[in-house]
């Protein structure tokens, strides 16, 4: 018996939402000028990584707790009841422990991307990924004033992803490399890596004793046939590896802004930990919500893995049956479909100025939000009710065919 109702349509609208609000900016680099034939309550939102549900109810009612509280101060983490529900839940979901010191805080992924690379990165200095690639790691380079090296990722015939370890390894050994960014599992392709994959990336970055961060943001939402492997248990003593987890993506409080670095080299540490005003401040609202979720969100996060796993299911069957010149290889992890068009459009460049114009759907894809090895590629959020994605995605069948008849 289901506990939660993940079918509910939430309205969203004047919340300031970046995914009601903000996608002009972000998707078209465009202000209020841009216009479409559709009203902005009308757009299907199949783009950036939060959430169509509501939180937890366990959640709200903590949050709710704090709020009767009515004072708001500087917060910290004294009592230690969040670090021993997040170290409880690498416990129990990963078999990974680690020392409570090497536990940092940060208002986010990307804040704490910069703000390492920023400590590590000094003059000629590169940062190596793979592509295609979430947006924010070519702008933590950006950020830092360094260059990126680029390792495609390798497509089998079937449309899966895999590393290529040869052209992994000839980047990673250009002495300007100072710091890998690794996506574990990887957005946007959805892959978990398996633990010989990730062995082998592991004794390559070992071997030229690079830096590495692995960004783990993904990695509580898996199909519910796979498993996560941390970095840090393969790269068991490894100290340049940083390893990003966060309740944001999991429990859909990206707007509560907070994530966990655990940073196992003191230097970096002390670094990072002197710049606490700048990254570390921690939020009592964040940190209400962070701690419920951790230690009363699981039967929630098993009810929408499942129900995560239809909607793929869902969206598998709809383009086999109506769209199937679109490749999807169902996403290992993530909520979000990695889905190839090139063949259903061949002659459109610009996939989400399309499907926004002509279908009235919000999508990312190709090269400039994916960073490369991207083209033709769109990523459809499909965490949301599935009443909305059958609409999308009729929407989306609907344009292609007009499209080819005109
Ligand atoms: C791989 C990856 N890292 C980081 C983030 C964002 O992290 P945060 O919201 O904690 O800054 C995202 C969001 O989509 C992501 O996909």
């Amino acid at each position: 018996m289901s506990q939660y109702n993940f079918d509910e349509i939430v309205d969203r609208q004047g919340t300031n939402a970046l995914n009601t609000d903000g996608f002009r900016q972000y998707i078209f680099h465009a202000g209020p000028e841009k216009q479409f034939p559709y009203k902005d309550d009308e757009f299907v939102r199949m783009w950036v990584a939060d959430m169509e549900f509501a939180v937890a109810p366990e959640i709200r009612e903590a949050l709710q707790a704090r709020l009767d509280r009515r004072i708001y101060g500087y917060t910290g983490t004294y009592d230690g009841a969040y670090d021993r529900a997040f170290m409880q839940w690498c416990k129990d979901h990963y078999d990974w422990t680690f020392d409570e010191e090497e536990l940092c805080y940060s208002p986010g992924v990307i804040p704490a991307l910069y703000l390492v690379a920023e400590i590590l990165c000094g003059e000629g200095d590169k940062i190596l990924i793979n592509t295609p690639a979430y947006g924010y790691f070519l702008h933590t380079a950006e950020y830092v004033h360094k260059d990126v090296l680029m390792s495609p990722l390798k497509k089998d015939a079937e449309g899966r992803f895999s590393l290529d370890l040869e052209d992994f390894e000839a980047k990673c050994a250009d002495p300007a490399c100072r710091l890998v960014i690794w996506c574990n599992p990887h957005n946007p392709t959805g892959r978990v890596w398996t633990e010989e994959e990730l062995k082998a990336a592991a004794a390559i970055v070992e071997k030229y004793d690079k830096w590495i961060i692995s960004d783990e943001i993904h990695c509580d939402l898996l199909r519910m046939d796979q498993h996560h492997t941390p970095m840090a248990k393969v790269m068991k003593d490894y100290q340049k590896l940083i390893t990003c987890m966060a309740p944001t993506k999991t429990f859909n409080l990206a707007g509560l802004s907070f994530s966990n670095v655990i940073i196992r080299d003191s230097w970096l540490r002390k670094e990072y930990k002197a710049r606490d005003k700048v990254g570390g401040l921690i939020n009592a609202f964040s940190l209400t919500a962070a701690t419920a979720a951790y230690q009363k969100g699981e039967p929630w996060r098993q009810e929408l893995r499942a129900y995560l796993d239809e909607n793929f299911a869902f969206t598998k069957r709809f383009l086999d049956e109506q769209l199937p010149e679109a490749v999807m290889q169902p996403a290992e992890a993530t909520y979000l479909a990695w889905v190839d068009m090139s063949k259903c459009l061949p002659d459109v460049e610009d996939l989400p100025g399309f499907f926004a114009y002509e279908a009235g759907v919000l999508l990312e894809g190709g090269n400039s939000l994916f960073v490369g090895n991207a083209e033709g590629y769109v990523r459809l959020n499909l965490a949301m009710p599935r009443s909305i994605i059958r609409t999308g995605l009729e929407r989306m069948r609907d344009a292609i065919r007009a499209h080819k008849e005109d």
